[in-house]
């Protein structure tokens, strides 16, 4: 078992990375002290998978163990699925020191922890994250939160995780198109962070199938670059927005298409192009690097273009209603080199419309 410590000043936690890691759950939260109930949040999908395992290690430590399914997708993170878990908790008679447990990818994490820190003022809520994308990025840092239908994750609440416990076992029944959506966060965090991560990602013969010693180094490197940047600024006063680059982008374009067409990664992965471009067109960093960027997503077999019919006035208007909007104007995270960035840049419209008009496919 890999052990990476998130310390932060009120509420430090492990994220531990422990093959077959489900079956010990149960053990792992009673290290941390009384807890009485555990109410298992889940989806239909995942819950089928792992619930039984899940609920199993929960009852031999002792805990009283009810479960609840969200729908799966993106289109259901909304306010009505946290009111499900909501009802469950009821009936199941959680106090405060109950805890939540969210076993799914980031769409039940974000909702099981929005639930757990607005449930009684804040119960407790351990993070098990069962896509690559939760265990990388989703699942560490304690941003929650749902959709509102004119924006992303514009509801939300900051609520650190008890234990992020990762089984990387339980990616064997991940669809592939998941696993590949997740590498465009993993490659975030190479331009943002990890020059090094970005040339091993460049050296691998492929990013489709990792081997088992490969998908454990992309995992701590990933997960140690989200604990140190939260750690480092807990409540986005500035650093943690480098988490954000490709997000811009990514978000209109998922927000435009009503959340059907792209993946979170996949829609991360075409902003990283528009942003990569973006910088190279304001002389921020080379165009050989944004070439190198590019390729890298074009390697891991993401989408490096869109369909025409994603009109540019469209996603510069979805820009406005995101959150990264201060005083009217958008403001991007963009490259300087391979392994930094800088926020909060502003970027002339013109220049943004340019990029997004030739990146239409
Ligand atoms: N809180 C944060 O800091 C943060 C960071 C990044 C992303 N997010 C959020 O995370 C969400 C995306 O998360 P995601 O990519 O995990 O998507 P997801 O939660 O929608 O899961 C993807 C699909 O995979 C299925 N699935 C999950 N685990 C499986 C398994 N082991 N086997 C088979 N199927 C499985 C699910 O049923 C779902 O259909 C977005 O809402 C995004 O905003 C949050
Ligand atoms: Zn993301």
């Amino acid at each position: 078992m890999i052990r990476i410590p998130v310390a932060l000043p009120m509420d430090s936690y492990d994220i531990r990375i422990d093959e077959g890691g489900l079956e010990r759950l149960g053990e792992y939260l009673a290290e941390l002290g009384k807890v009485n109930r555990a109410l298992v949040v889940s989806n239909p999908v995942v819950l089928r998978h792992y619930g039984a395992r899940v609920v199993r290690s929960l009852n031999a430590a002792g805990f009283e163990t009810a479960s609840v399914t969200v729908p799966a997708g993106e289109r259901h993170k909304h306010l009505r699925s946290v009111e499900r878990i909501y009802q469950a908790a009821l009936e199941h008679r959680l106090e405060r020191s109950s805890l939540l447990v969210a076993l799914g990818g980031g769409v039940v994490g974000d909702m099981a922890g929005f639930a757990a820190s607005t449930w009684l003022r804040g119960i407790r809520v351990a993070q098990v994250p069962t896509t690559l994308l939760a265990m990388v990025d989703a699942a560490i840092g304690g941003k929650t939160g749902v959709n509102h239908p004119v924006g992303k994750n514009l509801i939300g609440t900051f609520h650190q995780p008890c234990l992020v416990l990762i089984d990387p076992q339980v990616l064997g029944t991940l669809p592939p198109r998941e696993t590949r959506a997740a590498m465009a966060e993993v490659i975030k965090y190479g331009i943002i962070w990890d020059a090094d991560l970005f040339k091993r990602l460049e050296q691998l013969p492929s990013l489709q199938r990792p081997d088992s010693r490969t998908l454990t180094t992309l995992l701590v490197r990933s997960c140690q670059t989200k604990a140190e940047v939260v750690v480092r600024d807990e409540r986005e006063g500035g650093l943690r927005a480098i988490l954000n680059y490709g997000h811009t982008v990514g978000h209109a374009l998922e927000s435009a298409t009503a959340y059907r067409r792209y993946l979170h990664g996949e829609g991360v992965a075409l902003g990283m192009v528009a942003a990569g471009r973006v910088a190279a067109a304001m002389d921020l960093w080379s165009p050989e690097a944004a070439h190198r960027q590019e390729a890298l997503i074009a390697k891991a077999r993401l989408p490096v273009r869109w369909k025409c019919d994603i009109v540019t006035d469209a996603l510069l208007l979805h820009m406005q209603s995101d959150k990264k909007v201060e005083s009217g104007k958008v403001r991007f995270v963009l490259p300087e080199a391979i392994g930094r960035v800088r926020t909060g840049v502003g970027v002339p419209t013109e220049v943004l419309r340019r990029v997004l008009d030739a990146l239409h496919g």
